[in-house]
């Protein structure tokens, strides 16, 4: 079964657009997991824009199931995962002004760096995954930082399956059939939706788990929320 991580920044952004508590984040955290999904996913950013750090360790204390938590590994960052111990951890290179994540690590040239970091929280027995594009160069640099997971970053592969270029799965597939071969899970996330999850879950071997966001909450305006986690679900896993 491929687990599917539910990304709640944009309720927070939906939330924070009135000043009040509507909607109520740590309530629609525990619907989430209720309807099925397998876990909740938050990006803090250092500017709050979304999710707060007092959102973080609100949920710490209330997600049931699989808790990550993304960001770029800034001391703020780094002292906040270790103070709530999330399963996981996913260390993204995002600039503090980017409206979302929009690259991979280098890890051939900052393995060093993200080894130290990793190692920090394996000692918290936390689980780390590093954000990554689908190159292989860059898989293979990942085992040197001795990371858990790699989540392989989407977004080529979301544009392209629109244009109908099918073929740009095979970069994801190799990077996957390499990181089982090194001993690393693979995790997936960015643009993924309801219109191309399951060939991508089709196509990749290996895959452990996805964190969705903005496609599913934008989905679940028309739908229903209850019903497009199933709907995910289902695909994930056909
Ligand atoms: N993975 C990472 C590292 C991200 O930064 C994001 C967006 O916050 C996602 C996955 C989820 O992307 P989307 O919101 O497009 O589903």
């Amino acid at each position: 079964m491929i687990k599917l991580s539910v990304n709640i920044n944009k309720i927070a952004t939906l939330r924070n657009a009135r000043g009040g508590n509507n909607p109520n984040l740590l309530k629609m955290a525990e619907d989430i997991q209720r309807f099925g999904a397998d876990g909740i996913t938050i990006h803090p950013r250092p500017d709050e824009r979304h999710i707060r750090y007092k959102d973080a360790i609100d949920l710490g204390k209330s997600v049931y199931k699989e808790f990550n938590i993304e960001g770029n590994p800034i001391d703020k960052f780094i002292d906040l995962v270790m103070l709530i111990k999330p399963t996981q951890v996913t260390l993204v290179p995002d600039d503090i002004n980017a409206i979302t994540s929009n690259s991979g690590w280098n890890t051939k040239k900052h393995w060093n760096y993200l080894k130290s970091v990793i190692d920090e929280f394996k000692k918290a027995q936390i689980r780390t995954s590093i954000f990554v594009d689908p190159n292989l160069e860059m898989v293979e640099y990942a085992k040197k930082t001795g990371t858990d997971r790699i989540e392989l970053y989407t977004e080529e592969f979301a544009k392209k399956y629109e244009m109908g270029e099918l073929s740009s799965i095979e970069a994801y597939s190799a990077c996957s059939s390499l990181a089982n071969e090194l001993e690393i899970g693979v995790n997936a996330g960015h643009d993924l939706s309801l219109q191309n999850i399951e060939f991508f879950a089709k196509k990749m071997p290996y895959l452990e788990e996805v964190s969705i966001g903005h496609a599913l909450i934008s989905e679940s305006i028309y739908l229903g929320i209850d019903n497009v986690i199933n709907l995910y679900i289902d695909k994930l896993n056909r």
